[in-house]
């Protein structure tokens, strides 16, 4: 029997509980062991939960017990889950997580200290929720070179922006609808202003790279500033907006970004819609592959963290290898990258607009006072320069 603790007892603390409770005979043969909870670390008492009686407060507990092999950290946060899980790695305990915050934060140094310690630090359920990401990325795609990963890696702006583009509807009353029924947080800053996001595609990016990419240097820009009249637009060039979390490497650069992008009616992401989350990953031999499901949710990360568990009890006492090594890589700044941009002016600076842009498809979407178009690839330097010139009402970037 293998024994193992949850620290965090809430949304995906109780959904790991659930999954492991619920499919116990599929989860037990595939470990090859009995999986066994013996502890829930929370801060508060559950009476009447049927693992109740499992609740502890104090942290020593988990940690100074020898029969505890694995641990799912499901706290969320820096502090004190770094801390927790440093001390568990360093005492030879794997750890499981969904914290995207620390694995973005601390990833290389945790899976270091892991590997020293002959344990493990999986992180699964960090990125795209219930959706194997990592996994493929450490396992399946090795003989690959990955040079782009393209995703949406935020259900809630998923949604909003689904919604938006629906029931031609704008930002701020979607945003309400959305906290109403608990689709958004109450303080949505993390989810609209695209830092969420920033997280997720730090840890793909680093993977990618097998070296650390700090979310700190991502350029994030959320979804607070699109309208009703952008998804006008975009419907009229069979388009659709989604905010996309980018990693690329073009000729030994690497460019990383989240951002909302205007992209064609065709493309696989302009079908993930609602809450559901999609990574597209390019591989150089293998070309594209797209991976997609429920990105949030109780018992879809839940699944993931416990797919972890399962992996770490059939590698006990054995690292199971992830290349991701601390030593942060150098990205491009994304105003040497080059695109298409959809520019809104106001109806009386048209003309200027032409002469500075030069080349520009005309967009009529019929919205009164303005002229739109879309402009040749360009460097963002390029564009922001002839924007600031030209005095726009707003631009998205093309994909
Ligand atoms: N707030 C996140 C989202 C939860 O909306 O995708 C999952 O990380």
């Amino acid at each position: 029997m293998i024994q193992v603790a949850v620290m965090g007892y809430g949304t995906v603390g109780s959904g790991v509980v659930e999954v492991i409770e619920k499919n116990k005979e599929e989860i037990n043969k595939k470990s090859g062991e009995e999986i066994s909870i013996k502890y829930i670390l929370d801060l508060r008492d559950f009476p009447g939960d049927p693992y109740g009686d499992k609740v502890v407060h104090d942290v020593e507990q988990i940690l100074n017990d020898p029969e505890i092999k694995i641990i799912c950290e499901t706290m969320g946060g820096l502090k004190p889950a770094y801390d927790f899980t440093k001390r568990a790695l360093l005492m030879g305990k794997s750890v499981c997580t969904s914290n995207k915050e620390l694995v973005a934060a601390h990833g290389p140094e945790l899976i270091a200290i892991a590997h020293e310690n002959k344990c493990n630090y999986l992180f699964e359920a960090s990125v795209g929720g219930g959706i194997p990401i990592i996994r493929p990325l450490n396992y399946s795609l090795t003989a690959e070179k990955i040079d782009a990963i393209t995703g949406i890696l935020n259900g809630t702006t998923n949604y909003i922006l689904t919604k938006m583009e629906r029931e031609g509807a704008d930002f701020e009353s979607v945003l309400k609808e959305a906290q109403e029924k608990g689709y958004a947080e109450k303080n949505p800053e993390a989810d609209v202003e695209g830092y969420d996001a920033c997280r997720k595609i730090a840890i793909l990016s680093s993977l990618m790279c097998g070296r650390h990419v700090r979310y700190e240097d991502i350029y994030t820009e959320g979804i607070t500033k699109i309208t009703a009249a952008d998804f006008a637009y975009a419907g009229a060039m069979g388009k659709t907006i989604k905010l996309l979390a980018q990693s690329k490497e073009e000729d030994g650069k690497l460019y990383a970004m989240v951002a909302p992008f205007m992209i064609d009616g065709e493309h696989p992401l302009s079908m993930v819609n609602d809450v559901f989350n999609a990574v597209c990953v390019h591989g150089n031999m293998l070309g594209d592959s797209m991976y997609y499901g429920r990105g949030a949710g109780k018992l879809p990360t839940a699944s993931a963290v416990v797919s972890d568990v399962v992996d770490c009890a059939r590698h006990l006492g054995k690292v199971i290898m992830c290349f991701w090594e601390e030593g942060n890589v150098a990205l491009t700044g994304i105003e040497q990258a080059k695109r298409r941009f959809f520019v809104r002016v106001a109806q009386e600076n048209e003309r200027k607009a032409l002469e500075i842009f030069g080349k520009a498809s005309v967009v009529e979407a019929g919205v009164p006072g303005e002229f739109a178009f879309v402009t040749e690839v360009m460097p963002e330097k390029e564009f922001n320069e002839k924007a600031n010139e030209t005095g726009i009402i707003s631009r998205i970037r093309m994909e």
